[in-house]
């Protein structure tokens, strides 16, 4: 017993001597040949490496100042917890052509991949320096267009967290969660202008148990966007705005995409954004399913059509209408959303013509709408919703448009 304590002494010893200077399990980068103002991508990623390989858990740290970081990649499995403190500012290349994707998918420009039990925190700041790179943005209209990379990728990553950090100025989305299981995403701040291109706040796609809570969003395009395979989601006290609003979707477009099911949208705030809460499939869509999505305790603050269903999603016409969306939609809770509509239409349902919408409930809706056209509106199709408590706009009758 006694022989076996001093044997695993001294293997911690050894292993805690082979820590570069500083405290045991920091691995700072500065120690690893980081200088301020230089690109740190190499000794950051010297730095994992040793991490990575501990047994025992590791912090890496990026102390305050400011760096440039190039396209980095963070591989697991490790053999142990790392918590990735960054206290500093990096800042990304200006030149979309410096990020090559490992993949089919877009670049990353810093990603997680295959990691446990890791903690992104520290304060520290993502400069995704986007301004170059969004005029260079003409995916709306060109299929073939320029990749741009994501700041903060998280792939497969499970039992983990990211905390207290911004993400600045994406050139592209700014957070993607994928294919993780047990992931918290919280105390996290995103900016970027309101008509900076594609920049979601916060993709998650194929992922489980993911939990996003007391989060600051202003951005251009979605705050969060809900990718197909998405379950057990949920959304607490995030603000959002500028940006487009908290999605569902866009689904069908894909092959073999997997279920929603799961998404929990609670006490959160959308200021100022194109649209508020909403699920949206394409038309002519492949086959899928979304169900037990529920939205509660929302206050809108002159946000576009608050309450949406569009299964007849087709932005810049990119889509046939002639045939209607197969994506099921079922079990879709929105309850006490209140505040003011800059649109007339203020609830809008439309479901698919071949799958109707099924078990949809509307509870305690105050939306006000102050424009020339009159007072908020509601506008059904394919759809019975169950409507309950106060209702402001007025409730629809199946397929047609109250006023
Ligand atoms: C989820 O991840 C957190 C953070 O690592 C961990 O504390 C928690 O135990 C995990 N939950 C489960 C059910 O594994
Ligand atoms: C969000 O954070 C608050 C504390 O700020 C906590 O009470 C709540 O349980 C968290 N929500 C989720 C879904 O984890
Ligand atoms: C959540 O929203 C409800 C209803 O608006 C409110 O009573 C409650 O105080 C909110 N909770 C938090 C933690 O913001």
């Amino acid at each position: 017993m006694g022989l076996k304590i001093s044997f695993s002494s001294i293997v911690l010893l050894l292993l805690l001597t082979r820590v570069v200077e500083g405290q045991p399990g920091v691995f700072d980068v500065t120690k690893f040949g980081a200088k301020p103002d230089a690109d740190i991508g190499p000794a950051l990623v010297s730095a994992w490496k040793e991490a990575c390989a501990s047994v025992t858990p590791s912090t890496i740290l990026i102390p305050k100042n400011n760096y440039a970081l190039s396209q980095v990649l963070f591989e697991g499995p490790c053999k142990s917890s790392i918590n990735f403190q960054i206290q500093g500012t990096v800042k990304a290349s200006g030149d979309p052509s410096a990020f090559k994707a490992n993949g089919p998918g877009l670049p990353g420009w810093v990603t997680f991949e295959h990691v446990d039990l890791l903690t992104v925190s520290g304060g520290g700041t993502f400069d995704g320096q986007g301004a170059t790179a969004w005029s260079k943005n003409d995916c709306q209209t060109n299929s073939n267009c320029a990749k741009l990379p994501i700041s903060l990728v998280f792939n497969f990553v499970t039992n983990s967290v990211a905390q207290d950090i911004t993400s600045l100025n994406s050139k592209n989305f700014h957070l993607q969660v994928f294919g993780a299981d047990n992931m918290t995403v919280q105390h996290v701040t995103i900016t970027a202008p309101g008509d900076s291109p594609n920049t979601d706040g916060i993709h998650v796609g194929r992922s489980t148990k993911v939990t996003i809570n007391d989060t600051q969003i202003g951005t251009g395009d979605d705050c969060i966007s809900i990718g197909d395979g998405t379950q057990q989601l949920t959304i607490e006290k995030v603000t959002c705005g500028p940006g487009h609003g908290i999605s569902v979707g866009s689904l069908g477009k894909f092959p073999e995409e997997k279920e929603v099911v799961g998404v929990f949208v609670r006490n959160c705030t959308l200021t100022n954004t194109l649209n508020g809460v909403r699920i949206k499939t394409w038309p002519a869509s492949l086959p899928g399913s979304a169900s037990d999505m529920h939205f509660e305790d929302i206050i809108v603050n002159n946000v576009g059509n608050p309450v949406m269903i569009d299964q007849e999603y087709c932005p810049s016409n990119q889509c046939s209408k002639k045939a209607p969306s197969r994506v099921k939609v079922s079990k879709v809770s929105f309850k006490n959303i209140k505040g003011t509509s800059s649109t007339q239409l203020a609830v809008k349902l439309l479901c698919s013509e071949s799958i109707p919408c099924e078990n949809v409930e509307v509870g305690d809706i105050d939306l006000a709408y102050s424009g020339p056209e009159g007072p908020p509106t509601t506008i059904c199709s394919n759809v019975k919703p169950i409507f309950s408590g106060k209702q402001n706009p007025p409730t629809c009758v199946g397929g047609s448009q109250s006023s």
